[in-house]
């Protein structure tokens, strides 16, 4: 029931002639409390308050895509004015209690990506039953039947076409440079777990081979953890077992793989001269790109950070204030940026 219903209402069924002051005095406070909001009808703040609340929850608060996202969602917030709370939900154990927490406070709903997809039927369970809304960004929830689940809004990268990207900018370099195929490799760091990040360096090998590259010399390092030390370690191993390599192409999930395999080949001497690294984020790779003397991570894949941010929650709050439901999936590209063009780049998406 509405509250200018319930005032309505109210107002219909006093006798005005038999009121006396003190009646109309205690009459104007209750229609006072129930426009603020705190009427004793068992509604939420939050709806009746005015101003909406959502939640926006990472999986890795640490890595600049993140923080990006979370700049713009707050100029979201901002523009719009509702309530942002950003969470880092670095395990499946801190997603549920933030959810339960965002309940708590009225929120109305919330943006994630989870820090692990196989936990998307208890989140989607926990969020319908607590009557929240929700969108998932970046990483998409999978089914216990390993499926995408169907009917969960989702808004990510076109991770094939991004791959695929990354694989013709390698050859396009290695080929400026006169790099012989057989003196070369590709080293692709991979975290397959996560059907996005395996598609895009699916997407990048194949683009490569229709290049002409031979999959002879395409060798994957399966990593351990989806960071830094973990493309690290993963790298440094696959290191060891093709120690003859001259040359180094180099492929992975984001900027914080390629940045870890390009540290693990400077620890076996390779560098900006025998390494290609291309990146996907175009947010992690910044300081690399300011650092006064090149390196091996040559260029990367600048997504659309703030489409990321700024549109899922303003899908999520039209959705929560008007009813407007987003579009079931929505998909975003990139512009391949280098040391030499990302800061125009930047200026001109606005990021800089
Ligand atoms: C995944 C990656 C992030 C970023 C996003 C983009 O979540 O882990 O680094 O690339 O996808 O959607």
């Amino acid at each position: 029931m509405s509250n200018i219903y319930q005032i309505a209402l109210l107002f219909g069924n006093i006798n005005w002639k038999g009121a006396g002051m003190g009646f109309r005095s205690v009459l104007a406070v209750l229609v006072l409390i129930t426009i603020a909001g705190c009427s004793p009808t068992g509604k939420k703040p939050a709806e009746t308050s005015g101003r909406i609340k959502i939640g926006f929850l990472v999986k890795q608060p640490d890595e600049p895509w993140f923080q990006n996202e979370w700049k713009f969602a707050q100029q979201c917030a901002d523009s719009f004015g509702f309530d942002l709370v950003k969470i880092g939900a670095t395990d499946g154990e801190k997603v549920l209690s933030a959810v339960d927490n965002l309940a708590a406070q009225h929120a109305g709903g919330f943006v994630i990506c989870t820090p692990d997809v196989r936990l998307g039927p208890a989140i989607a369970a926990k969020a319908n039953n607590l009557g929240l809304k929700f969108i998932s960004v970046d990483d998409r929830f999978m089914g216990a039947d390993g499926k995408f689940m169907p009917g969960v809004h989702h808004l990510g990268i076109s991770a094939t076409e991004i791959g695929k990207a990354v694989g013709r900018a390698l050859s396009g370099e290695m080929k400026k440079r006169g790099w012989k195929a057989d003196e070369t490799a590709l080293c692709a760091a991979t975290w397959e777990e996560l059907q996005t990040a395996r598609e895009r360096t699916d997407g990048a090998i194949e683009a490569l081979t229709s290049a002409g590259f031979p999959p002879g010399n395409i060798f994957k390092a399966p990593q351990k953890a989806a960071d830094i030390p973990g493309a690290f370690d993963a790298v440094n191993i696959l290191l060891t077992q093709h120690a003859g390599v001259k040359r180094w192409l180099i492929c992975g999930n984001n900027d914080n793989a390629v940045l870890g395999a390009v540290r693990a080949m400077e620890g076996r001497g390779y560098d900006a001269e025998t390494v290609i690294g291309i990146g996907i984020n175009g947010t992690d790779c910044i300081v690399e790109f300011q650092k006064s003397k090149p390196t091996g991570f040559f260029g990367s894949i600048l997504l659309a950070p703030r489409r990321h941010g700024f549109e899922t929650s303003e899908m999520l709050y039209r959705w929560i204030r008007d009813g407007v439901e987003p579009p079931n999936e929505t998909y975003t590209t990139g512009i391949f940026i280098t040391r030499e063009t990302y800061r125009n780049v930047l200026k001109e998406q606005g990021l800089l």
